[in-house]
């Protein structure tokens, strides 16, 4: 299944860099859902950094926070479409999007570059997180939110990993852990429990150093709305 469609590159545009108010659009609402991309980067310890990499970075957010405290960052998506929003966010500073409301009918929104963000710093990559270029080099931090139950083949991720964190760096992985057949099949989903089998695959190049909780909000149309927790883990690489 694809992240093609307009109609997604919409609603990622509206959850990754929408105000609150065009996000949660009711006076009732989990508003403590929204800002997840922002989330998911502050569970990275503090300081500054050389390199980081943002797996399924969609169009961005994510990518342009590490930029804040990292001097080059890669973000990498399988969807162009994504890519394309991503890169004219940083080479142009904005980009117009339609934002459904109800039916056919649409609200013009416009998504920015984040405020502290070092565009410069930026670059971002079509490509296939399952096989990634063999001279991609390796990071001070890795990031993939809600990515790894997107896979086919998320073992293929997950044995690379060690190659592309550095020793002594973290890595971010994000899960709803939503195992679907039409994204993963069966054969390649966790058994069980997907902390314990992540810890299987992850293991010994990588310590649990935290887990929470964190949800997310994506906004369909201004009546509907999808409500999902995912799983934060932060593992630092052994040396
Ligand atoms: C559920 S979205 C999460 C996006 C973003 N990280 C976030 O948290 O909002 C999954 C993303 O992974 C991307 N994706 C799916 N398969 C991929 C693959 N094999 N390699 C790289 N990206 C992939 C999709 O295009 C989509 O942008």
């Amino acid at each position: 299944m694809s992240y093609e469609s307009n109609q997604l590159l919409s609603e990622y545009l509206l959850m990754h860099y929408g105000t609150d108010e065009h996000l949660m659009p009711w006076s009732f609402g989990p508003k403590d859902a929204i800002g997840f991309p922002v989330r998911t980067i502050s569970h990275f310890p503090k300081g500054d950094v050389e390199t980081s990499l943002d797996l399924g970075c969609a169009v961005g957010r994510s990518t342009f926070e590490l930029s804040k405290t990292s001097k080059h960052v890669t973000g990498i998506d399988f969807s162009d479409n994504f890519i394309a929003a991503a890169e004219q966010i940083r080479a142009e500073g904005s980009i117009d999007y339609p934002m459904l409301e109800t039916g056919k009918q649409n609200k013009q929104a416009t998504a920015c570059l984040p405020q502290g963000s070092r565009p410069e710093n930026c670059r971002f990559l079509s490509g296939d997180a399952m096989n990634l270029p063999e001279d991609l080099g390796s990071f001070d931090r890795v990031h993939a939110a809600n990515l790894i139950c997107r896979l086919t083949e998320p073992e293929k991720l997950l044995s690379r990993l060690p190659e592309l964190v550095n020793p002594g760096g973290d890595l971010v992985l994000a899960t709803p852990c939503t195992w679907l057949d039409a994204y993963t099949p069966p054969s390649h989903q966790p058994a069980g429990d997907t902390l314990e089998w992540l810890k299987d695959q992850l293991k010994p190049a990588f310590k649990l150093e935290k887990q929470s909780d964190e949800p997310f909000l994506i906004r369909e149309t201004a009546r509907k709305f999808q409500w999902t927790v995912s799983l934060v883990t932060h593992w630092k690489r052994c040396f």
